[in-house]
């Protein structure tokens, strides 16, 4: 029994000294390095001095001609110039329209990512009823209400871009061609919600059993 409380005292002890013995002691000199790893390496920070180099700088002047590589092709180089493309903004307003070529490609790349990045929370219909509504993420608006149907594409741009509300910003997911493919394809589905019968082409009306 005694040698039981010897024991506790001297972990007792042994854990008060580990809790507060050191806290908050400064120590003038570095630490030993038993394993120094890669800590200390030579390298130029940015901005210094060089010895090395003529005029005395460490950071090197670009070669001339070189371009950034988002503009190798001419599609890239509009990402650059083309301001409704990047931003959805045309003279400081939301654009309407598309700034790119809606063709089949870009519907189904559309339809992919709305599915990958859109449906948990807007749903298959866009009617705002994805699994996270029954986990209590009742925000989610449906975009078949008059004034998401409005909205324009690029104010829906902005939204995929920045974010809005509970929603968060898709920007670093979604590139900025995907963002007006995955805009087509909720363009899509606001049309398919008000289309009528008369509007599916004869080969499909079977398969809708129409
Ligand atoms: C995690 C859930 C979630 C995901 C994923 C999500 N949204 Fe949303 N979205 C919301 C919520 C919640 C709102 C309502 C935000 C608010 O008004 O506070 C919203 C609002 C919107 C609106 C309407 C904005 C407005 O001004 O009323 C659009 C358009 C939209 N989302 C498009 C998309 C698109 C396109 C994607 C896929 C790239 C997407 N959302 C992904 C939850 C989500």
């Amino acid at each position: 029994m005694l040698r039981n409380f010897f024991i506790f005292y001297a972990f007792a002890i042994v854990a008060i000294l580990v809790i507060f013995g050191f806290r908050g002691q400064t120590f003038e000199r570095p630490p030993i390095e038993i394993f120094p790893d890669m800590d200390h390496q030579s390298k130029y920070k940015p901005q210094a001095e060089s010895s090395f180099f003529a005029d005395g700088r460490t950071d090197r002047p670009v070669v001339s001609g070189a371009m950034p590589r988002i503009a190798e092709t001419p599609e890239r180089r509009a990402l650059l110039t083309d301001d409704y493309l990047r931003t959805g903004f045309q003279d400081g307003e939301y654009g309407r329209g598309f700034p790119i070529e809606v063709s089949r490609e870009v519907m189904d790349r559309g339809q992919d990512r709305y599915m990958v990045y859109c449906y948990s929370c807007h749903g298959g219909l866009g009617d705002g009823n994805g699994i996270t509504k029954e986990y209590g993420m009742l925000a989610t608006p449906t975009f078949h209400s008059e004034r998401l149907r409005e909205m324009p594409e690029g104010m829906i741009f902005e939204t995929i871009t920045h974010g809005r509300g509970t929603m968060m910003p898709y920007r670093a997911k979604l590139s900025v061609e995907d963002r007006w493919a995955v805009i087509a394809y909720v363009r899509a589905l606001q049309k398919a919600r008000l289309g009528s019968p008369d509007e599916v082409p004869g080969d499909k009306r079977e398969e809708l059993g129409l």
